[in-house]
């Protein structure tokens, strides 16, 4: 594979820069919620290839370039979303006494901010979207990291749960277990990380200007698993629904030893 080409380009990876509206992302909704779902034509990636250092640079500088193109219609469409199962299922696992350090890995506009820090917790942001991070600073007055996914600098032990709701299906296969046991490393021992993802049969991919991984929940598990955390809880959102109409998977971890 030459350098700056992908295994499973279903169409130009700029097209959503010049073209796509955005599609409103919603966990709440369930209609909306699909535009998150692999998009037909996709292929599965299997096994994911490793794309070049300058392959990857591209898939962060375009996905970034994609959301800061729609920050303001982002955040007015995702404000009000009802994450709080979400919240509640990071929290309860973290032991030890409250309050806690807690990672916001790709908190965007600062939403889920402003409830750790309501709920009495330190909350710290992290994006790798400019537009975001100032939001997130200012809404919520929490520090908030610039750092892309693919280039964290994060302090050993240094948080008792990450929270990354919507963020790591951003994170290319081949990728991914390097970054997690960097999330690992940023986990105090037994601490937590809460994940939601939009799950999938294991395509990867451009969609509509965003690059996604959409694993299927038994190789999200294996992939976990094999970067050292334990699962301790798993459910589909939105609630109440039927399968097919439940495309998010969120499952929490523990940090093994
Ligand atoms: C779907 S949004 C989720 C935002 C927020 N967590 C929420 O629930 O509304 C994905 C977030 O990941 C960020 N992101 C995507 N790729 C990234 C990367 N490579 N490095 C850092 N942030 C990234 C985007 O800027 C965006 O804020």
């Amino acid at each position: 594979m030459k350098s700056g080409q992908f295994p499973n380009l279903p169409h130009d990876p700029l097209d959503g820069l010049r073209a796509a509206p955005w599609p409103l992302p919603c966990e709440q909704l369930p209609k909306r919620a699909f535009a998150y779902q692999a998009p037909a034509g996709m292929n599965p990636a299997s096994p994911p290839e490793s794309p070049s250092a300058a392959s990857l640079g591209q898939i962060s500088a375009l996905t970034l370039a994609h959301y800061a193109a729609r920050a303001e219609e982002f955040e007015a469409g995702t404000r009000d979303h009802d994450v709080g199962q979400n919240i509640d299922a990071l929290l309860r696992h973290i032991s030890g006494t409250p309050p806690f350090t807690i990672l916001d890995l790709g908190c965007g506009p600062g939403r889920d901010l402003k409830a750790f820090t309501a709920r009495g917790h330190t909350a710290i942001g992290l994006d790798g979207t400019a537009a975001f991070v100032e939001r997130a600073r200012n809404t919520s007055g929490c520090t908030v990291l610039q750092q892309d996914f693919l280039a964290l600098d994060l302090p050993a032990a240094g948080f008792d749960g990450i929270y990354a709701n919507a963020s790591l299906f951003h994170v290319p296969g081949a990728e991914l277990p390097r970054v997690l046991g960097e999330l690992r490393q940023a986990l105090r021992p037994q601490g937590v990380l809460f994940c939601s993802n939009p799950h999938g049969s294991n395509e990867e991919g451009w969609n509509r200007g965003r690059y996604g991984a959409y694993h299927d929940p038994q190789r999200w598990q294996e992939i976990l698993s094999a970067a050292g955390f334990a699962l301790l809880e798993l459910y589909y959102r939105p609630a109440g629904l039927p399968r097919e109409q439940q495309p998010w998977l969120a499952t929490v971890w523990r940090r093994g030893a």
